[in-house]
């Protein structure tokens, strides 16, 4: 086709780059047709910015494809570049040729009219074809690239860590099982399932985090990151969580708590402020059919500065503040998101980091206080959505992390390797994961995360 030689609309109405009088070869999807006495407006999108590229055809009868051009079909169009004289663009075509490429009938689901995220949801192999989509997608591709760039530039290698793997990285269980044994007939030692005979000859599972991993590189080369997928099959079926989900970790040698604290709160201030610069177009547009707050919320977030407070502080907080919340408050309770939502929302009214959480209801790896009641764990919460960052110090005294992987009801023999890089060298290190999808929300202004992924996996859901 004209692969190379076809002009992206982003770079005529964005860039700029092509000039009044040429003839660019124009390749998308049909947005809208319309009549205005003898002239037909065709309204052309390809995917490469927000904006459509408006093709006028004012001979309609020496267009024979023009009966059966409809909202959704594929065309090839080419044109002279002319400034419009209609108002909402700046340029249009005048069509000089124009190619019915895949024809679209009546039942194209995405008609000029505003459909509910549930119904986009059931069609989301062509919900990317709309505008709000549209530009969720091209966010994700940004701020993934913002993500490298970030870690690059200050010195971290990225690293590949495993997506199946035999170890449960939260000590939390929330694995799905990776198999080839046969599920109708099993094999079986004392009545249990044998996993020897599997295709690792032990347990797999999918990962929940690449961290444990990520430590052992960075106990190498200093800084790393990863960026990948990671599982869960909690059954939160809520705004926030997802069964499938992207998360950055960056991990960091020689490095504690509040060093930690510090990178993590750059690394987010640094996102917002990409996409407000480098995601302006499709950021207005959040701002405009999304969220009215948006643009203001990431500025709010980029001039302040985090508030730090332990976690017996927020439970003082939450326990004296005398707002009704549905799950119970104390110290040792988990702070769930409302009462997240409370401390970033109204009280500080800006971005929160709690630490030193009690080690029951934290993570295995985290390095225990000198109180012996607290581990060096840190929340990043964000209004609206509440936790956005998880992370922690890790525990780096062999002895010290032995008892705690005992004490969770781990299998000691399942981390000797992790206990190794305390063996041999160790080193204070911490790190946090950010979940990709949950700063997509907030950048974005969605509502609910299944609208910021192209195909969410939630529990009853993985159709796509
Ligand atoms: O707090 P979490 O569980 O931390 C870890 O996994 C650590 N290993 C990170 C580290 O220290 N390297 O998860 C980190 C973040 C959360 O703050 C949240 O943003 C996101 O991952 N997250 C989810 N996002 C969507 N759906 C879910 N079910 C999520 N669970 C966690
Ligand atoms: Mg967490």
């Amino acid at each position: 086709m004209d692969y190379f030689t076809r002009t992206k609309i982003r770079s005529i109405i964005l860039d700029e780059k092509i000039k009044i009088g040429e003839k660019p070869i124009i390749l998308g999807w049909v947005r809208s047709v319309r009549q205005s006495k003898n002239v037909i407006f065709v309204a052309v999108n390809d995917g490469s910015c927000m904006g459509t590229l408006q093709g006028v055809i004012s001979d309609p009868d020496s267009f024979p494809d023009l009966e059966k051009l409809s909202t959704g079909s594929s065309v090839r169009m080419v044109g002279e570049l002319v400034e419009s004289q209609g108002k909402g663009q700046k340029y249009e075509i005048t069509v000089e040729s124009l190619e019915l490429l895949g024809g679209a009938d009546e039942s194209y689901p995405l008609q000029k009219k505003r459909h509910s995220y549930e119904f986009l949801r059931e069609i989301a192999h062509l919900r990317p074809r709309t505008n709000t989509f549209g530009a969720v997608n091209r966010i994700r591709s940004k701020l993934a690239y913002a993500i490298h760039k970030f870690y690059q530039d200050r010195g971290f290698y990225y690293i590949h860590t495993p997506i199946i793997t035999a170890s449960d990285a939260e000590g939390a269980g929330d694995m799905f099982r990776v198999t080839t044994l046969d599920l109708e007939n099993p094999p079986r030692v004392d009545g249990k399932i044998d996993f020897n005979k599997d295709f690792f000859s032990t347990a797999t599972y999918l990962t929940v985090s690449g961290q444990l991993d990520g430590e052992l590189l960075a106990t190498a080369l200093g800084d790393i990151y990863t960026f990948g997928p990671t599982f869960r099959s909690e059954k939160s079926n809520t705004s926030r969580h997802v069964s499938e989900f992207w998360m950055i970790e960056p991990e960091m040698a020689f490095c504690e708590l509040d060093e930690d604290m510090q990178l993590a709160e750059e690394f987010l201030k640094y996102l917002f402020e990409y996409a407000l610069t480098e995601c302006a177009d499709d950021m207005e547009f959040f701002g405009k059919w999304i969220d009215k707050t948006v643009r203001e919320t990431l500025e709010g977030v980029i001039k302040s500065d985090f508030e730090r407070i332990t976690y017996t502080e927020a439970m003082d907080i939450l326990v004296k503040c005398g707002q009704k919340f549905e799950f119970p408050v104390g110290w040792g309770k988990d702070l769930q998101s409302e009462h997240e939502r409370y401390l970033t929302e109204k009280h500080f009214k800006k971005p929160v980091i709690v630490y030193d959480y009690p080690r029951e209801i934290k993570a295995f790896y985290m390095t225990v206080n000198d109180d012996g009641k607290t581990v060096r764990a840190m929340d990043v919460l964000v209004p609206k959505i509440g936790e956005i960052i998880g992370g922690s110090e890790r525990e780096h005294r062999h002895d010290v992390l032995r008892d705690r992987i005992v004490e969770c009801g781990l299998d000691l023999d399942d981390y000797d390797w992790y206990l190794d890089i305390r063996k041999y060298g160790t080193v204070p290190h911490a790190g946090f994961g950010l979940g990709f999808d949950r700063t997509l929300m907030y950048i974005t202004g969605m509502a609910n995360i299944r609208d910021v992924i192209p195909f969410p996996r939630v529990p009853r859901w993985a159709r796509f």
